[in-house]
């Protein structure tokens, strides 16, 4: 089975690759490179002993995409590709949703142009917003997303209800990520991202490596147990292999048709200061910290309910904390500057 995976170059991407890889599916890598490096799929080659086909490209660029399709019987799309800067949405929302919505619905269109229906897609436990109580369900209603960045994966959602609605044999899988962390096991592959870190576990190994200095903790004054934010980290590998029960569970379903969401997560939440204190356990050395005001936009608190996709896709998060720390920091002490470049 071919698979054609936007944005597999990127960091979930390139795991969810060699996942892919290790089940024996055969992987087009369609990425622009914007926040990736090649090296990554070096890298997985190398770890899975099996090629990949790579196409650096836009998803904007719909000659580009046309050429692939025709070039390349595709059995189903997995879809990354997408700007994730939670902050930068705002302040350049338009850039946001033409990467993130356009794009989306230029690949749409060639796919159907080309008669491929099946589609599993990059969502995100910001759509649940802040209006529904934890642990958050896939039943519950979209929330209002607080960022053009999560309106952009609300929109996907709907286009995708729509788009299924509209053609009866399109079939969609929606994976709501929780908190992704950790790298591959071989510490070969990881999270490289460029200039100064958004999320918390990145920055947390870069000032472990002596790259920053301290890390602000945003926020010691929610109602959580020690006042920091709880989120539900899940490890990179376990979410990977979340994308690989749905593209079994969509070719085991063929009578399956419309769309379907899954929350990837573990069902728990930690804080800020759990992860700091775990990961000085992993590189036993202390991260210097201090507490800096609230960052906007940011939730005290939220998990997954992630029964669905345990039921439904036969999936489990099975890594704990101390793994997912213990792989992050032997990732960043082996790449101390990311990939070369
Ligand atoms: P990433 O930036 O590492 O990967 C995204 C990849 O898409 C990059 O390789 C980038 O070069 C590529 N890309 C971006 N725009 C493109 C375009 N127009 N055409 C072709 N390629 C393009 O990010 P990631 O953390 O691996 O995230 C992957 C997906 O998961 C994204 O859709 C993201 O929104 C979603 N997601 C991520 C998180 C998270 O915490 N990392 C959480 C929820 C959802
Ligand atoms: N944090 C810090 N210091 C930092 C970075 C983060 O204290 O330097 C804190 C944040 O305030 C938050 C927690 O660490 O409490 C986690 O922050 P991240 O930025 O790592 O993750 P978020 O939960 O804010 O965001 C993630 C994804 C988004 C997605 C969102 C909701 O990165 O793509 O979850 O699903 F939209």
């Amino acid at each position: 089975m071919k698979i054609l995976v936007t944005g597999g170059a990127g960091y979930i991407g390139s795991h969810t690759v060699l996942s892919l890889l290790n089940n024996d599916f055969d992987v087009i890598v369609y990425d622009n490179l914007s926040n990736a490096n090649i090296e990554s799929i070096r890298r997985v080659e190398n770890l899975t002993g099996k090629k990949v086909s790579f196409i650096k490209g836009d998803i904007q660029d719909k000659a580009t995409l046309t050429k692939v399709f025709s070039e390349f019987v595709i059995d189903a799309v997995i879809h990354f590709a997408a700007l994730k800067a939670v902050g930068e949405s705002s302040t350049l929302p338009l850039k946001y949703y033409q990467n993130n919505v356009h794009g989306t619905l230029n690949l749409l269109e060639v796919m159907m142009a080309f008669r491929v229906y099946d589609f599993i897609f990059s969502s995100s436990a910001t759509v649940y917003g802040g209006e529904n109580v934890v642990p958050y369900e896939e039943t519950m209603p979209l929330g209002e997303a607080s960022s053009p960045y999560g309106a952009s994966k609300v929109m996907i959602e709907r286009a995708l209800k729509d788009l299924a609605q509209a053609n009866s044999e399109f079939r969609a899988v929606c994976l709501r990520y929780f908190n992704p962390i950790g790298a591959h096991e071989s510490g070969d592959i990881g999270e490289d991202p460029k200039g100064i870190p958004n999320n918390l576990l990145p920055y947390v190994a870069q000032v472990a490596v002596g790259k920053r200095e301290s890390l602000q903790v945003f926020g010691n004054d929610y109602s959580t147990q020690d006042g920091t934010c709880e989120r539900d980290y899940l490890h990179v590998m376990d979410l990977a292999e979340g994308h690989v029960s749905a593209v079994n569970w969509l070719k085991k379903n063929s009578s399956f048709t419309g769309v379907e969401a899954f929350n990837l997560g573990t069902g728990r939440a930690i804080s800020v200061l759990e992860i700091i204190n775990a990961f000085e356990q992993a590189c036993q050395q202390k991260i210097p910290y201090h507490f800096a005001p609230r960052r906007y936009g940011d939730l005290p608190a939220f998990w997954a309910n992630a029964e669905k996709a345990n039921k439904q896709l036969g999936w489990k998060a099975t890594r704990n904390i101390s793994q997912m720390m213990a792989d992050t920091w032997r990732w960043q002490s082996n790449n101390p500057q990311g990939y070369p470049n």
